[in-house]
């Protein structure tokens, strides 16, 4: 449709009818009619109101959605289409590892092809925008949906948030092609700096933190196209982001520029009363309105009361109609006036559901999200020689639950389990395991999934369980019996997948005492562990790590995880992934994360006594394993390492570079394998304290034993600049260091002037 036509649609709309293009309620209210929108929201939209709203979530499938857009065609007095969006975060019915973990591939292109997977689904199934990527930038992993975001460096998460827009959306600028779906960024903004890892509640951070840290991802992510951006629940500096008009109008619409449809997050607008912002519901309407929020997310507070406020005077319709017009202008985008089923079809569905293409590439980025952390000894445990007896023991053997919190419309069913895995494998390969379950995945696994107490006692330890004796547990005597007659154990161990992911905080971060109860038992019967952690967050893995010889961390590896993780373990595939948020010591040591800023008292490493230093009496400052980490099969050197220049000149306080570095990476080990080279630079610090490294360019590389490669790194003005307080990119003069190596602890810096 032409812009024009778009208009006089506009313009032949009643108040209501424009009001209703702004309401986005559950797709369950299509279904059955009612639903329980787990909010306490405002009643539920009669017949007629139903016939109006202008797009709905939660429901997907060829069929379904072509049965509802067709009668909600029929029945909307200008047959306006709906829009049908849906969390589609790490993939629709084929589940690719969480976000965190394709954070540690450090691949933009593998985050672009799962993406472009996970769309090819989504639109074959008649969905129109996914509410993704989430580009919040984290720091504290009892937040639970740290395994949501790509991880703490505002660096890779903007380089990987770009990818998965073009990966959602196509990267052909204005309009989502055909098999892509409309890509809706979140949580804007600054949702991970949630205080104490709790959701829903503020982020007090200062301008510069907020520009310098948490805005740059998403800021890129509309470069590269994202038609939409969800206002997040936390408030910042006290104003919840929802009604923050300095976040959303001076910020998002007039610096950015932003013209696409912002939407609020699930009753994130009645929130603005709850938290007492505002008086009540109206009043939420019109702040949200009045900040430019479009569409109402389940809260109906626009439903209620938007149309009153037009008409008095207290919203302008001029106002109401930007915000529809940016409505109607997506719906226009995606071509849906003029093919509002945009082809889709139940055999076309059924060809594109977890085709042997999606299954492959799951499978594949399994490999590259994996991460190694330990592998010792003169003949390391991993990969397993064939000829090693091998059990199998853990609650993830035969767990199909792989997929990860937000992976809503996954089926368990589809997913490979370790253990189907290692049989199929072991049929091919004429080998034999052993399998044991060894003790259940949480302290409450029996109380079973269903009753509301389960679901929050299921995973409330208690705090000093009865010691037991192994005797008294069949399923622990048959563990140990299990590892006592093989060479190797695979301890399949991790959080339930329902222990991170939305309002799943925690307050401890290790391990279920039942699975580290039974990894001690393991231990004592043998002590050639590999330890294999499933897991939605970094946790406190000291223990796991002092009793096992190879710990391989898996994250939540999605419905290929099985496979994924028989490649890894056999040598067929090598773990690509380099950690993308600090794996921390403890959790007294959270929040810990690379790019911090410098102290007036740092802490040398070799200080003995750490009084009247920043540091802590009982424990390291540093991670147990620090950001950009992670091992492979075989081994590399990082050297050569030189600048292109000693000193560069800064033009007109913006413009700096290019500046190249050069380095040579050479693999010294055994085996073909990758590694990523990653390039940290350390700004000088100006009128404010800058980070003592930030990343700024990374390499992912494969080379064959003995094969050297030289790798040029080219930063220019972006590399240089900061965003400074009126939101403009500015560079400050004076010695700029670099270091270059395999992960956040590199301390090899050379110095450049920047005059
Ligand atoms: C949830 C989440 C948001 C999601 C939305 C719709 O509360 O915060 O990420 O997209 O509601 O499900």
């Amino acid at each position: 449709m032409k812009e024009e036509q778009l208009r006089d649609l506009l313009n032949s709309m009643s108040l209501k009818e424009k009001v209703f293009q702004l309401v986005q309620i559950p797709g369950q209210y299509f279904l059955s009619g009612v639903a329980d929108t787990g909010t306490k929201t405002d009643g539920r939209p009669t017949d007629e109101e139903l016939a109006l709203v202008g797009s709905t979530l939660g429901i997907f499938g060829a069929k379904t959605t072509a049965d509802i857009q067709m009668q909600h065609l029929k029945r909307h007095p200008h047959h306006i289409p709906l829009l049908f969006m849906h969390d589609v975060v790490h993939g629709l019915r084929t589940a690719f590892p969480i976000p965190l973990a394709l954070g540690a591939s450090f691949s933009p292109e593998l985050v672009k092809q799962c993406s472009a997977a996970a769309a090819a689904e989504s639109a074959a199934s008649g969905l129109h925008v996914t509410f993704a990527p989430m580009l919040d930038l984290v720091r504290d992993p009892r937040w639970g949906r740290v395994m949501e975001s790509f991880g703490e460096d505002p660096f890779l998460n903007a380089k990987l948030g770009k990818a998965s827009v073009e990966g959602f959306r196509g990267c052909d600028g204005k309009m989502p092609e055909k098999g892509r779906v409309a890509s809706c960024i979140k949580h804007f903004a600054a949702y991970g700096a949630a205080e104490a890892g709790r959701d829903y509640t503020g982020a007090d951070l200062g301008g510069r933190q907020l520009r310098e840290f948490y805005l740059p991802a998403y800021r890129e992510a509309l470069n590269a196209g994202a038609d939409m951006v969800m206002s997040s629940f936390n408030a910042i500096d006290g104003i919840p982001a929802t009604g923050n008009e300095e976040l959303l109008r001076s910020t998002l619409r007039e610096a950015w520029g932003f013209e696409g449809v912002l939407i609020s997050d699930w009753n994130s607008v009645g929130e603005l009363a709850t938290r007492g912002v505002c008086s009540d519901l109206r009043q939420a309407a019109k702040l949200a309105m009045h900040c430019g929020v479009d569409i109402d997310m389940c809260s109906f507070a626009y439903a209620r009361h938007l149309e009153a406020l037009v008409r008095e005077g207290e919203i302008t319709e001029a106002q109401l109609d930007s915000a529809v017009f940016r409505v109607l202008e997506l719906k226009n985008r995606l071509k849906l006036f003029e093919d509002p089923l945009r082809g889709v079809t139940p055999a076309g569905e059924e060809r594109t559901i977890l085709s042997p293409v999606s299954r492959a590439l799951a499978r594949k980025a399994v490999c590259e999200c994996s991460v190694l952390l330990k592998n010792t000894g003169k003949q390391p445990l991993l990969p397993i020689a064939p000829e090693r007896k091998t059990a199998f023991i853990g609650p993830y053997v035969d767990s199909k639950e792989l997929h990860g919190a937000w992976a809503v419309s996954t089926d368990p069913e589809d997913t490979v389990s370790i253990r189907q895995a290692a049989e199929e494998f072991a049929r091919v390969q004429g080998r034999q395991f052993i399998f044991s379950k060894g003790c259940r995945m949480t302290c409450r696994e029996d109380l079973g999934p269903k009753s509301e107490e389960s679901a929050v006692m299921a995973f409330r330890e208690d705090a000093f369980p009865p010691q037991i004796e192994i005797s008294d547990d069949p399923m622990l005597k048959e563990a140990v019996a299990a590892a006592e007659s093989a060479e190797t154990v695979v301890a399949c161990l991790g959080e339930h997948r329902l222990m991170s992911g939305e309002g799943a905080s925690r307050g401890e971060l290790t391990l279920p005492e039942d699975q580290l109860k039974l990894l001690r038992s393991l231990q004592l019967a043998n002590r050639n562990i590999v330890s294999v952690i499933f897991t939605g967050r970094p946790l406190d893995l000291r223990e796991v790590c002092a009793l096992s010889r190879s710990v391989l961390l898996v994250w939540m590896p999605g419905t290929e995880g099985g496979n994924g993780i028989l490649d890894l373990l056999t040598g067929s595939a090598e773990p690509g992934g380099r950690l993308s948020m600090s794996m921390p010591y403890c959790l007294g040591q959270v929040p810990v994360y690379y790019n911090h800023f410098n102290t007036g008292r740092p802490k040398a490493e070799n200080t003995k006594i750490p009084y009247y230093v920043s540091a802590y009496i009982d424990i390291p400052n540093s991670p147990l394993f620090p950001f950009g980490y992670g091992l492979g099969y075989t081994d590399f050197s990082v050297s050569g390492f030189e600048l292109g220049a000693e000193k560069a000149e800064l033009r007109n306080a913006a413009e700096a570079g290019p500046v190249t570095v050069r380095a040579m990476v050479k693999n010294i080990g055994p085996r073909c394998g990758q590694t990523v080279v990653q390039l940290y630079m350390r700004r000088p610090s100006a009128e404010a304290l800058t980070p003592v490294k930030e990343l700024k360019a990374f390499q992912k590389l494969a080379l064959d034993p003995g094969e050297e490669r030289e790798l040029v790194f080219t930063l220019g003005s972006d590399a240089f600049c900061h965003v400074s307080a009126d939101g403009s990119l500015h560079a400050d003069k004076g010695t700029y260091r670099f270091t270059v190596g395999l992960n956040s602890e590199s301390e090899d810096w050379k110095s450049l002037e920047l005059l």
